[in-house]
C-alpha cells in the first residue's frame, strides 16, 4: 500500500478548519501564527510560502516576517519578545537554517514554550521525553499520524529510525517510545546499518540519502515512513529506494505526497492546540 500524504493531510485540515470555525463563532478569536524568514534561501522561502497559504486556508491569521540575512540577532530576539507578548499570535516560528552570524540556540530559547509550534525549545524537548504534555515537532508528529493510519497499535514492535537530528530522529524516537515500541535510532557511526533496518517493523527514514534504503534492507510487510528530500538530476527522491521496497512492505509513504504534506497540516493543528490552551 502506498500512503497517500496529500489526502491525510486533506482531511486533517478539513477537520482543523472546522474547529476553527466553531471556535471562532464562541470566542470571536482566531489563531494566529507569526513566522519569521531571514534571508533569500529559496527552499525556505517556498516552505514559508506553503505553510502561509494553507494556514490561510483553515482560518489562521498568518503573518510572515521577513528580514534580510544581514539582520542583527538582537533585532530577531527583540521581535520575538514582542511577539511572545502580543496576545493574538499563538504561534511563533522561525524558519530555519538561520544565517552563520545568529544563534540558532539563542533564537529557538528565546521563543516562549506555549508558542513554540515547531516544538523545537528545550522546555518541549525535555517535556516530550519526560512523557509530559508537550508541543511535539511537526514530522514526527505527521509521520506517527501516518503509520497509526496504518497500525493502531504499536506496542511491542521494533521501530528503526535512520537519523539522529532534533529535528526528526530524536523526537520520532520519543514519540515511538511512547507507543511501547522497542526504539533503536542508527546513524553514521553505525556499524552494520542494514542489519539493523533488517530488524524494523516500522522503519523511519530521516537522513538525508538519497535512495539509501534498499529491498533488501527491509523486513517483509513493514511500514516505511520515508522523511528524505533529496534532488537527483533535478529529480526529488526521499531516503528510500522506493521501487525496490515498495513491493516487499506492507505500506510505504512516497517521496512527495508522503510525509511533507503532513508536517505542514501538523503545523497548522499545533497553531491550533496552542490558541485552545491560552
Ligand atoms: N526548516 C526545515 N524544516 C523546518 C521546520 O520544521 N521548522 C523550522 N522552523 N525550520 C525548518
Amino acid at each position: 500500500m502506498i500512503i497517500d500524504g496529500k489526502k491525510e493531510a486533506a482531511l486533517l485540515r478539513e477537520e482543523i478548519k472546522k474547529e476553527i470555525l466553531l471556535l471562532k463563532e464562541k470566542t470571536k478569536k482566531v489563531p494566529g501564527l507569526s513566522v519569521i524568514l531571514i534571508g533569500d534561501f529559496t527552499p525556505s522561502q517556498i516552505y514559508v510560502k506553503n505553510k502561509e497559504k494553507n494556514s490561510k486556508e483553515v482560518g489562521i491569521n498568518s503573518e510572515v516576517i521577513k528580514y534580510p540575512k544581514d539582520i542583527t540577532e538582537q533585532e530577531v530576539l527583540n521581535k520575538i519578545k514582542e511577539l511572545n507578548n502580543n496576545p493574538e499570535v499563538s504561534g511563533i516560528l522561525v524558519q530555519l537554517p538561520l544565517p552563520k552570524h545568529i544563534n540558532k540556540e539563542k533564537i529557538i530559547n528565546a521563543i516562549h514554550p506555549k508558542k513554540d509550534v515547531d516544538g523545537f525549545n528545550p522546555i518541549n524537548v525535555g517535556n516530550l521525553a519526560s512523557g509530559y504534555d508537550a508541543i511535539i515537532p511537526c514530522t514526527p508528529l505527521g509521520c506517527l499520524y501516518l503509520i497509526k493510519k496504518i497500525e493502531k497499535n504499536l506496542s511491542g514492535k521494533h521501530a528503526v529510525i535512520i537519523g539522529r537530528s532534533n529535528l526528526n530522529g530524536k523526537p520520532m524516537a520519543q514519540l515511538l517510545l511512547r507507543e511501547n515500541c522497542t526504539v533503536t535510532i542508527v546513524h553514521s557511526k553505525t556499524k552494520d546499518l542494514k542489519a539493523e533496518c533488517q530488524k524494523a517493523d516500522i522503519l523511519v527514514a530521516a537522513v538525508g540519502k538519497a535512495n539509501l534504503v534498499k529491498g533488501d534492507w527491509v523486513k517483509k510487510d513493514s511500514i516505511i515512513i520515508d522523511v528524505g528530500i533529496n534532488k537527483v538530476e533535478e529529480k526529488i527522491v526521499g531516503d528510500v529506494d522506493f521501487e525496490s521496497v515498495k513491493e516487499k512492505v506492507k505500506a510505504i509513504t512516497p517521496v512527495p505526497g508522503g510525509v511533507g504534506p503532513m508536517t505542514i497540516a501538523c503545523l497548522l493543528k499545533n497553531t491550533l492546540e496552542c490558541f485552545k490552551a491560552r
